[in-house]
Order: C-alpha cells, then sequence, then structure tokens
C-alpha cells in the first residue's frame, strides 16, 4: 500500500531532477551610490567602489560560467573582463570549470570597437550576440577573436540567447555586469535571479547620471520585488545580495 502510493511521487521526483532548466541562473552585480547612480552624467567607469568591493566583484566573477556585459559598459570600462586572482583561478579549476569564464557581449547594432581590451587578451572565448545590422567589414574584424551570434532583426532575444548559452555552451551561472540597459532588459522579461548591489557613500545627482535601470524615466513594464539574503557590511559600504521574489 505504502510502496504504491509513493510510486507518482517517485516519478515527479525523477521527472524533475531529468528536467534541466532552461537558461542559466542569472546574477547581476552593481554598486551603485546613495542616489542610486551606477555612474556619472558623463559615463565615467565605475570606480567609485572601495578595493574590497572590487576584490569581490573578481571573487563573484569566479563563480559564473559565463560573464555578460553591454556594449556600453564594455566601451566606457574598456576591461578585459580576466580573472586576476591565480587562486581563484585554480579553484575553478579544482570545481571542474575553466579557469577563466567565458565572455558575453550584447549589442543590437553590432558596432563594437575592436581596439577595446577584450579583444586583445585571449584568455577565454568571448560570444558576441548581435544582429545582422553588424557591417560585414566588422564581422570580419572580429571573427577570428569572437564568435558572432547574430540574428535577424532589430533586437537580440534574450530568451534565446540564455537558451543557447545553457544548451551550447553549458553555462549554469551568468553574472552580468551590466550596464543600466542590458539589466532594465533583463528584468523586463523577468530573466533575472539575484542582484548584488554595493551601497557605496557617494552622491552623484545629475539627470543624465545613470541609475541601475538607466535614465529617470526609462521605462520598466512592473515593480520587481526582492528578498534580502545577505547585508555585509565593511570599507564604509554595505554589500546587499537580494533573491528576485517571483
Ligand atoms: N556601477 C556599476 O556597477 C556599473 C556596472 C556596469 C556599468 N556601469 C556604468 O554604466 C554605464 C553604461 O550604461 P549603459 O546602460 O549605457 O550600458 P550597457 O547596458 O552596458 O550598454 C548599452 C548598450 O548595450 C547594448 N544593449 C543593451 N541592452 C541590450 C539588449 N537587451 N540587447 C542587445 N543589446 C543591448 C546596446 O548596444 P548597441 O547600441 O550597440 O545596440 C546598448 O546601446 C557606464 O558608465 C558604466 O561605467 C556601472
Amino acid at each position: 500500500m505504502k510502496a504504491a502510493s509513493s510510486q507518482p511521487l517517485r516519478a515527479a521526483r525523477s521527472k524533475q531532477r531529468s528536467t534541466k532548466p532552461s537558461r542559466p541562473k542569472v546574477i547581476v552585480n552593481f554598486a551603485i551610490t546613495w542616489d542610486g547612480k551606477i555612474s556619472t552624467r558623463n559615463l565615467t567607469p565605475a570606480t567609485f567602489s572601495s578595493k574590497g568591493d572590487k576584490r569581490r566583484l573578481v571573487e563573484i566573477r569566479a563563480q559564473a560560467d559565463a560573464l555578460l556585459v553591454g556594449k556600453g559598459t564594455l566601451e566606457k570600462d574598456d576591461m578585459p573582463m580576466g580573472l586576476p586572482s591565480e587562486a581563484l583561478r585554480q579553484q575553478r579549476v579544482a570545481r571542474g570549470q575553466t579557469a577563466y569564464p567565458m565572455r558575453v557581449v550584447l549589442s543590437n547594432s553590432g558596432r563594437i570597437k575592436t581596439s577595446l581590451k577584450i579583444f586583445q587578451r585571449d584568455f577565454s572565448p568571448i560570444l558576441i550576440f548581435s544582429t545582422t545590422r553588424m557591417p560585414q567589414a566588422l564581422r570580419d574584424e572580429l571573427s577570428p577573436r569572437a564568435t558572432l551570434h547574430l540574428t535577424a532583426g532589430d533586437a537580440v532575444d534574450l530568451r534565446a540567447m540564455l537558451a543557447e548559452l545553457r544548451k551550447t555552451y553549458r553555462v549554469k551561472k551568468l553574472v552580468c555586469e551590466g550596464g543600466a540597459e542590458v539589466f532594465r532588459s533583463l528584468l523586463a522579461l523577468d530573466l533575472v535571479d539575484e542582484i548584488y548591489i554595493t551601497l557605496c557613500p557617494a552622491i552623484f545627482g545629475g539627470e543624465k547620471a545613470p541609475t541601475l535601470t538607466g535614465l529617470a524615466g526609462a521605462f520598466l513594464p512592473q515593480t520587481i520585488s526582492c528578498k534580502l539574503v545577505k547585508m555585509e557590511v565593511a570599507d564604509g559600504e554595505c554589500f546587499l545580495r537580494y533573491k528576485v521574489v517571483r
């Protein structure tokens, strides 16, 4: 009697186990000022957080199978998206990951400068998700350095991109490092699972200085609610880790 009634439950559990998620877990990591800005009105690189926060950024990066950034952040911050700590790289390898996470860049226009630092460093694959609006000359220049995923139409389908990352590249954990426009578009499609925020003791002001979701007035179709899962105070900053509540 007991065995018979537990069978459907076992079957359901095993089905649950065998159902692979269709996209990676998406974590977004930002430093913000007290007035919610992620940069100044001149879009200067995000250097306003402490050394400790920058160390943590690298540690968070080290958890990822892939990192995601928008073209705006890539151009303004001009970072190779590496992992400067040998110890963190060794830990990744011991966990069965590659030494460096993959690097994923998003651009609808496809107009990405090939002189950026990311293209000068060859430590991990670079994937560019863009559209067929990318000019042919640029495709020829970029394709030896990056794998191009170009879809027809005006905009990248973010759900399809995440599905591709999960299925083809086996990405289980994706860390998005901005910027605001990418974050807003992920939120609008309910594709964010966790949000990490370092609240820095600075106030920038400025109508043109972007907030977490872009300029004031940038539209989000619904309120995003979150649950605080961690709070850490160090170096005069507050690091907050939230889970998105669905
Ligand atoms: N404080 C922080 O933690 C932090 C973190 C990250 C960035 N930032 C700052 O944020 C500023 C940049 O913000 P941003 O909003 O301009 O940056 P962004 O989101 O990185 O870049 C915007 C560009 O990325 C592409 N893009 C955005 N969403 C897309 C989507 N859904 N599909 C396809 N392409 C998409 C578009 O490129 P195309 O125009 O080529 O189509 C768009 O113009 C910089 O000043 C940077 O320093 C701060």
